[in-house]
């Protein structure tokens, strides 16, 4: 559904997003990852074909967004981090606005309001002003926009930012139930919410991809992997009857000493070192009171990918031989509401 092939993005010096590939199934869920600032908007911004890549390209649903931007868009609905929208309006009014400007045909735009808003839970707002709503509405009328015109992939991004713990809980819940029907590529910062509504992930970092997969492979991405063993080894004879155990590397013992920590090779499968070390024991008549694999969290993970590194200095590109360039390239401006 989407498929972006080496895109980058500077805006002057800084790049933004650099030579980020990636694919997006039809019917997938798919969390966009990263810390502020990793060039997440920058990169749905350019899926959504609001904002032009240096180079590299994308297509949605076979049609490259440059090449037939038409075509491109209409397959899919967008909702930008600061939803763009007119105050002044009544929601009802506002999202028959919206679709107009998407082509829905004018016979098609009430129904096709109605059941935006009913998708988005704003239909007992149709007639507020946009300016009354409150923030968690105002994050669903964004919503409505992105599904008015009834597009199969939805880019989302951020769609629970500033929304209080029972607004969020909402957005969740809606965005799982619209991933039954829809294609989604869904921008946050917060892993929970990777775990709580997509199927796999994208990690970005500093405009870099550097993760990607469904959750249990990015959990395995961890570097540590333990297995703990609580034994009743009361002679202690546990070491030598683990000894040159395939997959582990080290042994050490715990406190309390009837707990053994077993460090595992990187790629041991802690089930099958779980099953030897219990078939061992047995053998050696060392009772196993209980074998439990040490699980990485995916926060963990998630900060060993984008672990500060020595902040990369922005680009210093003035070359010496050249003196009389501007110190600072001009700001691109970049802020199209195409609609
Ligand atoms: N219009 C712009 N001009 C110059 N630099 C920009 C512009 N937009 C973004 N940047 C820079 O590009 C980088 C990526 O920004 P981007 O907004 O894509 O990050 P993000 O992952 O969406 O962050 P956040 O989680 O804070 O929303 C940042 O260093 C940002 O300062
Ligand atoms: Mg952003």
């Amino acid at each position: 559904m989407i498929s972006a092939s080496h895109l980058t993005k500077d805006y002057g010096t800084v790049v933004a997003v650099r030579d980020v590939s990636f694919e997006v199934g039809r019917g997938e869920v798919v969390g966009f990852l990263g810390p502020n600032g990793a060039g997440k908007s920058t990169t749905l911004r350019i899926l959504a074909g609001f904002l032009g890549a240096t180079s590299g390209q994308v297509s949605i649903a076979g049609h490259d967004v440059t090449r037939e931007p038409l075509l491109a868009r209409e397959k899919l609905g967008y909702m930008p981090e600061a939803a763009p929208l007119y105050p002044e309006m009544r929601v009802r009014e506002y999202l028959s606005f919206r679709a107009a400007i998407k082509r829905v045909p004018r016979k098609q735009r009430r129904s096709r309001v109605d059941q935006a808003m009913e998708q988005a839970g704003v239909r007992d707002m149709a007639d507020t002003l946009i300016l009354h709503l409150s923030k968690g509405y105002r994050q669903r009328v964004g919503l409505a926009d992105a599904l008015v015109a009834a597009p199969p992939l939805l880019i989302l991004d951020e769609p629970t930012a500033g929304l209080d713990p029972n607004q969020i809980r909402e957005v969740r819940k809606l965005v799982r139930e619209l991933g039954k029907t829809h294609t989604i590529l869904l921008s946050t910062h917060i892993l929970s919410e990777v775990e709580t509504t997509c199927d796999r992930a994208l990690v970005i970092d500093r405009g870099k991809l550097v993760a990607e997969g469904t959750l249990a492979e990015l959990t395995r991405l961890g570097k540590s992997k333990t297995l703990q063993a609580e034994l009743s080894d009361p002679e202690r004879r546990a070491e030598a009857a683990l000894a040159g155990m395939p997959g582990v590397v080290t042994l050490r013992r715990g406190d309390p000493s009837d707990t053994l920590y077993l460090d595992l090779a990187a790629e041991a499968v802690a089930a099958d070192v779980a099953q030897e070390v219990a078939r061992r024991c047995v053998n050696a008549g060392i009772g196993v009171r209980s074998l439990v694999p040490s699980k990485t969290t995916l926060e963990e993970v998630f900060s060993a990918l984008t672990e500060a590194e020595p902040p990369a200095p922005a680009a210093p590109t003035t070359p010496a031989a050249n003196p009389g360039a501007p110190p600072e390239a001009p700001k691109a401006s970049t802020n199209g509401d195409a609609g």
